[in-house]
């Protein structure tokens, strides 16, 4: 069974974390749910500290965001970074009606592996612990393997909106964290990956 551990980046992993990076550079991939962590290009213990004080509302540096957890996914056999998450731990008014909880992208030399479709599925397991009823996801409705991974882990859509940011179609799809438990359950047991959060 392959182990993955979700962990907060840390200086232990600099390295790997930049290169990951660079590989989406040169994929010309956009690292999305990586906090803009290009700024890890510029000054990596900086972006740490500014991702710590983001975790809390009393430390969050910009008052009008709220706080949340960035993640990378390490596969233990070789030491890689192969993803990045970033989970909001709330929404405010404007998130619920056109953003999202969790945004994600994997490591350009590591898709289509199944990565993204267990780690969204574990990554509930956050949600359930801050006791969120219901956790919200979107994504761009041409990104149809995004859309596919959603819809595997069992999410729900509600509805399709336009982004105000490029007026792209986003679809906006919501799953309820106690009735992932019961799949997790189900599903889980028989994945092909052990997945543990630090
Ligand atoms: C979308 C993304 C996260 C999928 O990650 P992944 O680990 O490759 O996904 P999975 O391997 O779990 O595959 C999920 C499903 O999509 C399908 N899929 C994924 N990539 C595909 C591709 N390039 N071509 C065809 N199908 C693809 C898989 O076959 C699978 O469906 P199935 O189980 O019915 O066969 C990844 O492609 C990515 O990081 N893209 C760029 C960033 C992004 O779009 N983030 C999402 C923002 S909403």
């Amino acid at each position: 069974m392959e182990k993955l551990k979700l962990i907060k980046p840390n200086l232990n992993y600099e390295k790997q974390v930049l290169e990951m990076m660079q590989e989406f550079y040169k994929d010309e991939s956009t690292p999305y749910g990586s906090s803009w962590l290009k700024r890890f290009l510029e000054d990596y213990p900086w972006r740490l500290n500014y991702l710590k004080k983001s975790e809390s509302e009393d430390t969050i540096t910009d008052k009008r965001y709220v706080p949340g957890i960035q993640y990378v996914l390490v596969r233990e056999l070789d030491n890689t970074v192969i993803w990045f998450i970033n989970t909001r731990l709330k929404l405010n008014e404007w998130l619920l009606q056109h953003w999202w909880h969790v945004w994600y992208s994997i490591r350009p030399k590591e898709r289509k592996k199944h990565y993204a479709t267990w780690q969204l599925f574990a990554i509930l397991d956050i949600y359930e612990d801050l006791w969120v009823d219901k956790v919200l996801v979107t994504c761009d409705k041409v990104n149809v393997w995004s859309a596919r991974t959603i819809q595997n882990c069992g999410w729900m859509l509600e509805n399709e909106i336009i982004d105000p940011e490029d007026w792209a179609l986003l679809q906006r799809y919501w799953i309820d964290t106690k009735e992932w438990i019961e799949k997790w359950k189900i599903f889980f047991s028989d994945c092909g990956f052990n997945i543990e959060i630090e």
